[in-house]
């Protein structure tokens, strides 16, 4: 979380840092600001986002060299005074990690009579340098000194106010990528957001610092040598899904999934495994929210196609857990950014315990998908809104394929069954097309729901799965209150909630167990709730005494499942619509989640 950019020109940056700062605002946005020098030494920060920045930076701001942070709050609230850059004694600093001895440092600098401005773990960042620059140090030795006293997670660039024409970086634990382009030496938190001003990017190590100057880029290993890192091109922006005609960027990647789908299922198709990894006996699913859901909805899926047990674990229990791990137990990790903290905790985990790892990431070039046995991508393309649409249906079609592929090489998959799911997937980005069509309905359900103030979810199996899915996209996009339970659970307590009215979602198809979420259905109704049944063709008359409003959906088996999730997606939306919420960033979250 935070995005942190950092560039050294021949001509003003100021504008640039800015533009650059907007594509990273997916790793937060509560507030953003920049420092540049030479000439001069001007700091400004704003809370809000980039639009705003550029607002003040106008064309007044003359440095070539400067740095920038939009934040994520962690360490006090959204403030000017807690935005990035943090300056003291003439050195500018943006970090995005966390340190984690802040206390201790800042009480020792609070000791020695120095002053802190902001309530963040950051500030005691160029405090640290500052002290190493009095004491003699060179810019590049007063971040290296500075940095053996800092715990915890880290990637910074820091600005000189005496020496105006370089950025210095180091990195531990949080992505960091320098990069080069004519005329100009630049870092950021993510490749794109340089893609305007650069040809190539390298990816920092943990322990690496780097100097961008006028005369380029030059890394730095823990060792203090000079190191080599890979050096890949900077591709051009990718093609983005236009907010223009959907009123936001998140109701546009919900339109663009049946291309997403295809481009995934276009991927993988076909794709062989690696025999380390069809010699699993185990396998072990670790992922965080959407991602996690996405894999529990379709590990059924997995299991029948694999014949092999697959285990579900939230990324940041299972790191903490100590979970014995029998032989032959292959890690899968779901995640769209690649970078989660929690999920890249348990890749470091089950490296060091030799256990081999797929990753199912959509940004490939992050350290997740890098640092992988067998990268299983996801094709989604970039996704700006915060609430995970696309990437989420194209996790499960990837998993199933992975399911399918690993089942082929097992030979646990007949050929009749690799017809069957082949027909299915290939029917998907119709399916979820065909759904989308019924926004009216969907919306209605919305204008329910935001008139009774919540909402609970419901399925049985994979839908059982699904249903919290459903709840998280309602919860992050319009803050109401939502619950899911797998429909058989409503009676050992949570059915207690119902009261008249009582919104309840009901989502059942065939494959679905139907019949019985029919019968907990009733069960809600008799109690005064409010049933909505997303359903399939084939369980539509069994509902309609039942329901007091019932979608029919596209699709069957696995089709009605896409079409569910294209459902939950397009009810949030419009819920948040009609409360006025920012769809694309809803308060308090950021796209990457990169602190535990
Ligand atoms: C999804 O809408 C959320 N914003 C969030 O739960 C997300 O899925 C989670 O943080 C995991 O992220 P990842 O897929 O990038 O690892």
């Amino acid at each position: 979380m935070c995005g942190i950019v950092g560039m050294v020109n021949g001509h003003p940056v100021a504008r640039d840092l800015v533009t650059a700062l907007g594509r990273l605002e997916y790793r937060g946005y509560d507030s953003a600001g920049v420092a540049v020098a030479g000439p001069g030494f001007e700091v400004h920060k704003v809370i809000g986002g980039t639009t705003e920045l550029m607002g003040k930076v106008g064309n007044g701001f003359a440095g070539h060299a400067g740095i920038g942070h939009t934040r994520w709050a962690t360490h006090g609230r959204a403030e000017v005074r807690n935005a990035h850059p943090h300056v003291w004694d003439g050195v500018a600093v943006v970090h995005n990690g966390i340190i984690e001895n802040y206390h201790d440092l800042r009480g020792r600098m609070i000791a020695n009579g120095e002053t802190f401005e902001s309530d963040t773990d950051s500030e005691v960042i160029p405090h640290l340098i500052a002290a190493a620059r009095k004491a003699g140090a060179a810019p590049m030795d007063a971040v290296r000194e500075a940095c053996t006293e800092l715990h915890g997670a880290y990637a910074i660039a820091v600005l000189f106010q005496d020496v105006p024409d370089r950025v210095v970086v180091a990195r531990q634990g949080s992505p960091v990528m320098v990069a080069r382009g004519r005329n100009v030496a630049a870092v950021a938190s993510d490749p794109s957001a340089l893609s305007a001003l650069c040809d190539d990017y390298a990816a920092l190590e943990d322990g690496d610092l780097a100097e961008l100057s006028n005369h380029g880029v030059t890394i730095f290993g823990r060792d203090g040598q000079l190191a080599q890192r890979c050096w890949q091109k900077v591709e051009g922006a990718e093609e983005e899904a236009a907010a223009g005609l959907f009123g936001s960027f998140t109701r546009a990647e919900i339109a663009a999934q049946p291309v997403a789908l295809r481009n995934t299922d276009a991927a993988l198709a076909g794709r062989a495994i690696p025999q380390a990894i069809a010699d699993a006996e185990r396998l072990v699913v670790v992922a965080c929210g959407s991602s996690m859901y996405a894999a529990s909805t379709v590990r059924p899926w997995i299991e029948k196609l694999t014949g092999l047990p697959c285990d579900l674990e939230i990324a940041s229990e299972y790191r903490t857990r100590e979970a014995p791990l029998s032989r032959g137990t292959v890690g899968i990790l779901v995640s769209q950014s690649g970078e989660t903290a929690d999920t890249m905790g348990v890749m470091e985990m089950l490296k060091a315990r030799n256990v081999p790892i797929v990753a199912v990431v959509n940004v490939q070039h992050s350290q997740m998908a890098r640092g992988a046995d067998l990268l299983w991508p996801t094709m989604a393309g970039k996704e700006q809104g915060v609430a995970a649409t696309k990437s989420f249906t194209c996790q499960m079609l990837a998993l199933i394929r992975f399911g399918l592929a690993l089942g082929l090489a097992r030979g646990t998959v007949t050929s009749g069954t690799l017809v069957a799911v082949e027909r299915e997937l290939a029917g998907l980005a119709v399916v979820c097309a065909r759904a989308e069509m019924l926004e009216g309905q969907f919306e209605a359900v919305a204008e329910r729901l935001v008139r009774e103030g919540e909402a609970l979810f419901i399925g049985r199996g994979s839908a059982a799965a699904l249903a919290n899915e459903g709840a998280l996209k309602l919860k992050e996009l319009s803050y109401l209150r939502a619950e899911a339970y797998a429909a058989g659970e409503l009676k050992h307590g949570p059915i207690a909630m119902i009261r008249e009215g009582s919104p309840v979602i009901v989502c059942a198809g065939a494959g679905q167990h139907a019949g019985k979420s029919l019968a907990n259905a009733e069960e809600v109704r008799a109690r005064g709730g409010y049933v909505i049944a997303l359903v399939d063709d084939a369980s539509a008359a069994a509902f309609a005494p039942v329901a007091d409003e019932m979608i029919v959906l596209p699709g069957a088996g696995l089709g009605t499942l896409f079409a569910q999730a294209v459902a939950m997606q397009l009810i949030a939306v419009h819920a948040a619509v009609v409360l006025r919420h920012p769809v694309d960033r809803p308060r308090n979250l950021a796209k990457s989640v990169t602190v535990e």
